[in-house]
Formats: structure tokens, C-alpha cells, sequence
């Protein structure tokens, strides 16, 4: 038997416009992971699925053209040699929250495709596991720009820019984030997908947008590097109110956001695709109690306290 596991992640900074080529800024949460356990079968049974927690499982042959755990198994699988279908039960568990912006389909399949390497003995860089889980990504999101991928089997901070590539960078001093859920579950692919409509009617305002979230990215890198945690929290503000002009923040989000502020969170934003899902506030060790306390009383669903380094 085989376990491997992998962090869900938060985007810092730049969502969005990230599609559209402009950098962003990512990071892994290791407080939440998603794990994968491949166990021999009987024979004739071929590799299957057990989803725990949605009470699904399936068998990877019958499913890997739509189902995106099915095909990074069988991708996978194929990587290591072992296609077309070797007998094995993969069951997975994850505590990374599904559909809200932490990045729960990549750290699943990263979780899948090391537990299966790990099975067959195989090393696969971290970089070809990025490779291998963005086009199981495709199936979640229609046109990811592969960011979760990217930071989910790095487990690193990074500044990524699609098409490009991506650089880790220094982080000065540890920031300290609480993550609030607002308990509703949203589709990347839909938001990204109605965005794109709006982009499409109006490119010159979009791009502007997505322009002025771009200079945000590059000086959030710098304050980072340089430890300027207040510059920071004020650059996730200007992040967040361009969210809300590309209107995909949602009133519970903005409440979220409000009362961290109010708690005396240095800043706040929507993180992910929006529209629910989570949020994040900068903080410090005096004030993440009471930004934790006054987040729950706004409506958190959850709160969960991470420290980047
Ligand atoms: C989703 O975690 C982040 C988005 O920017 C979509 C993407 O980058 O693929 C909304």
C-alpha cells in the first residue's frame, strides 16, 4: 500500500487577470491536503476510483475521457509504464474544500499521480507532475492558466506568468494569512467562462483592468521580498476592489472582506475564482484573533490560519 499526499493553495494576488497573461502570485496551504492511497486488487478488476468524500468510484478505463481524477490516474499510469490497466484500488480522502478557490482538483490529482509513481517506483520532477496534473486541470476548468498545478506540486511560493513559466521568490518576513470560507461552492470554469463574455464585449475596459492588477502583482512581489507587510495588505485591498469591478466577488465575499478589515486585518481579498468560495486577510499575531473572531461572526463558514514562508 501507497500514500501520498498534496496542499490545497491560496492565490495571493492576481487571479483573473492571470488568465489573460498578467503575473500572479500563489502559495501552497499544507493545513489542508489531499491524499491518495494505491493498493493491489484482484485480478480482472483493472485500476478503479474511490472517491471518499463525494461517495464515488468508478473505474479509470470507463471514465477518462470526462472524469478528470480518472484521467490523470490513467495518465499517470501510462507515464510509469503500467497502461493499459494494471489492477489497483486508489482511494482517495482530501480536506481541501471542493470549489472554493483552494485549488481541491490539483492537490487531488497531485496527490494521484505521486502516490501512483511512488507505487510503481518511479520519480517524476515536480515539474512533469505540474505537466501531468494541468491537463486533468483542463477537464475541471476549460482554459486554467496553470497556476494551481504550478504551486500545488511545487509546494512553493511562486510568481507565475502563463505561457511563461514561473520563478519562486523570497519571502522576507512570514506572512501570516487567515483563510475564510464562505461555505458557498463556486465553479471556476463557469466564472472564468462569464468573465470571458464580458471581456469579450468590452476588451479595452478589461484589459485595463487587467493592466492595473499586473502592476499590483509586481508590487506585491517587491513588498514581499522586502518584508512591507502593511504595503502588502493595502496592494490586497486595490487587488480586491479591481475583483469587484470585473464583478467577480458576491456580497458575502465583500462581507468577509469588510469584517476582517474591520478586526484590523492589514488587508483583504477574494482568493480564486470568486463568486464565493474563500477569501484572505493579512494579519498579525496580535490581531488574528480577533480578525478569526469577527470573520466568524460575518458568516465564516471556516477559518484557517497559515503561515507563508
Ligand atoms: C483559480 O484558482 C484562479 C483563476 O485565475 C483561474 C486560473 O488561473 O486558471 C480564477
Amino acid at each position: 500500500m501507497t500514500t501520498a499526499h498534496a496542499p490545497g493553495k491560496v492565490i495571493l494576488f492576481g487571479e483573473h487577470a492571470v488568465v489573460y497573461g498578467r503575473p500572479a502570485i500563489a502559495a501552497p496551504v499544507t493545513e489542508i491536503q489531499a491524499r491518495a492511497t494505491v493498493e493491489p486488487a484482484p485480478p480482472g478488476q483493472g485500476a478503479r476510483i474511490v472517491a471518499m468524500d463525494v461517495g464515488q468510484q468508478f473505474l479509470v478505463r470507463e471514465e477518462a475521457q470526462e472524469n478528470p481524477l480518472a484521467r490523470i490516474a490513467q495518465l499517470t499510469l501510462r507515464r510509469v509504464g503500467q497502461a493499459p490497466d494494471p489492477d489497483l484500488t486508489i482511494t482517495i480522502t482530501s480536506d481541501v474544500p471542493i470549489a472554493r478557490g483552494m485549488g481541491s482538483g490539483a492537490a487531488v490529482s497531485t496527490a494521484i499521480v505521486r502516490a501512483l509513481a511512488a507505487h510503481f517506483e518511479h520519480w517524476l520532477p515536480s515539474r512533469e507532475i505540474s505537466d501531468l496534473v494541468y491537463q486533468a486541470e483542463v477537464l475541471y476548468h476549460g482554459t486554467p492558466s496553470g497556476i494551481d498545478n504550478t504551486v500545488i506540486a511545487f509546494e512553493k511560493p511562486v510568481f507565475f506568468v502563463k505561457d511563461e513559466g514561473w520563478e519562486f521568490f523570497w519571502v522576507g518576513s512570514p506572512l501570516l494569512l487567515a483563510i475564510a470560507d464562505t461555505g458557498i461552492q463556486s465553479s471556476t470554469r463557469k466564472v472564468v467562462s462569464d468573465l470571458r463574455r464580458r471581456y469579450e464585449a468590452d476588451p479595452d475596459h478589461y484589459r485595463l483592468l487587467f493592466d492595473r492588477v499586473g502592476e499590483i502583482v509586481a508590487r506585491a512581489r517587491a513588498a514581499i521580498e522586502r518584508g512591507e507587510v502593511a504595503r502588502l495588505g493595502q496592494l490586497m485591498n486595490r487587488n480586491h476592489r479591481l475583483l469587484q469591478a470585473m464583478d467577480v466577488s458576491c456580497p458575502e465575499l465583500d462581507r468577509l472582506v469588510g469584517a476582517a478589515r474591520e478586526g484590523g486585518a492589514l488587508g483583504a481579498k477574494l482568493c480564486g475564482a470568486g463568486r464565493g468560495g474563500n477569501m484572505i486577510a493579512l494579519v498579525t499575531a496580535e490581531t488574528r484573533g480577533r480578525v478569526d473572531m469577527m470573520l466568524r461572526l460575518a458568516g465564516a463558514a471556516d477559518v484557517i490560519v497559515t503561515e507563508i514562508r
